[in-house]
């Protein structure tokens, strides 16, 4: 049993990482600024600290009596961060660097960081392991390659252990799970396939369907929410177990195109859906699929939900 703050502990996956460090047997703390995060994803049993990385006022008192960190508090809108970078700048980098102080001061040796297949950008290759060059397209897979690097200055200078967990696609929800807020606004593909299907929006756009993949639409790896989950407890435990640091894919190695996505959902459902070819989407890498064959070993990880159909029925609201 450990006292593990989970900064960011009420958002999308941060919630699901909560639920489990729970059944281990885990004293969590959950901070988090609520901006983002559903008072949905709250638990009763956690104590629960609204504040801010950014302040380090906040961060810093939280710190005090843990023995490790859990780190999601961040801002992920690819388009958002082009657009304002600063807002990425405070949140992401500037909010983690006082966090990591804030571990510094307090003695706090151990943080697992949700780190992101972005830091790749457009690489070359289209299974992708750790030593692809991290060479980012935006500013939001700039901050997350960015406090990789701080993550090993402070492992170097102040004995910092950290796990990055470098995620590919995060879909699906737990269906087991008490509750299950889903994300307000979403801007990843498949909750907005399914927000076509509820009627929320008229109609999904494809963008692009001439890339050089079988059905020329692009080819993403989508891993279970359950299954990150799954692998964060995994690095605490080998971190505080003395694994040197480490950064990890979380992938399922299986890519998936749009059009495969569009036709699981149709499939779930039993009805077409409206959906129109639209232009290419600037900064669309054709096809990225993880190679996890480092978390495999290391951590002895294995995604358990790789059914599309399977993934797609979690992904959906109950009243659907
Ligand atoms: N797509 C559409 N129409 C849409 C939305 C998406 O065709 O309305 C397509 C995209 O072009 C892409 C695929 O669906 O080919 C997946 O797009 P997402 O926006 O869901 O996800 P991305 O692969 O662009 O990026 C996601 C996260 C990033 C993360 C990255 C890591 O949003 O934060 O995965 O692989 F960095």
């Amino acid at each position: 049993m450990a006292r593990i703050l989970v900064v960011g502990g009420v958002g999308y996956i941060g919630s699901h990482v909560v639920s489990l460090l729970m059944e281990a047997g885990h004293e969590v703390t959950v901070f988090d600024n609520l901006s983002t995060g559903l008072q949905a994803n709250l638990f009763s049993e956690n104590r629960l600290i609204v504040g801010d990385i950014c302040k380090e006022i906040d961060i810093f008192s939280a710190m005090e009596g843990q023995d490790a960190v859990m780190h999601f508090a961040a801002k992920k809108a690819v388009a958002e961060s082009m657009e304002n970078p600063a807002k990425y700048a405070r949140n992401n980098l500037i909010g983690t660097l006082n966090l990591l102080n804030a571990m510094d001061h307090h003695g706090v040796k151990y943080i697992v960081f949700s780190s992101s297949a972005a830091v790749y950008g457009m690489p070359d290759v289209s299974v992708v392991d750790e030593n692809t060059p991290v060479n980012p397209i935006n500013f939001y897979g700039f901050t997350k390659a960015e406090i990789e690097k701080c993550l090993q200055w402070y492992d170097r200078l102040c004995d910092i252990k950290f796990v990055a967990l470098r995620y590919f696609n995060a879909v699906g929800y737990d269906m087991n799970r008490r509750s299950r807020g889903h994300e307000a606004n979403p801007q990843n593909l498949l909750p907005i396939i399914i927000e076509v299907a509820e009627g929320k929006r008229e109609k999904l756009k494809i963008f692009g369907d001439d890339y050089p993949t079988p059905d020329g639409t692009c080819i993403r790896d989508y891993v279970h929410v359950c299954d990150l989950a799954q692998a964060h407890l995994l690095a605490l435990d080998k971190l505080m177990n003395g694994m040197d640091s480490q950064i990890l894919n979380l992938g399922t190695e299986k890519g998936t195109s749009v059009k495969e996505m569009v036709t699981a959902v149709e499939e779930v459902l039993g009805k077409k859906l409206n959906v129109e070819i639209a232009p290419r989407r600037e900064g669309d890498p054709a096809c990225l699929i993880a190679s996890a064959e480092k978390a495999r070993k290391i951590l002895g990880w294995k995604p358990q939900i790789t059914d599309l159909h399977q993934i797609v029925k979690s992904a959906l609201p109950e009243d659907l």
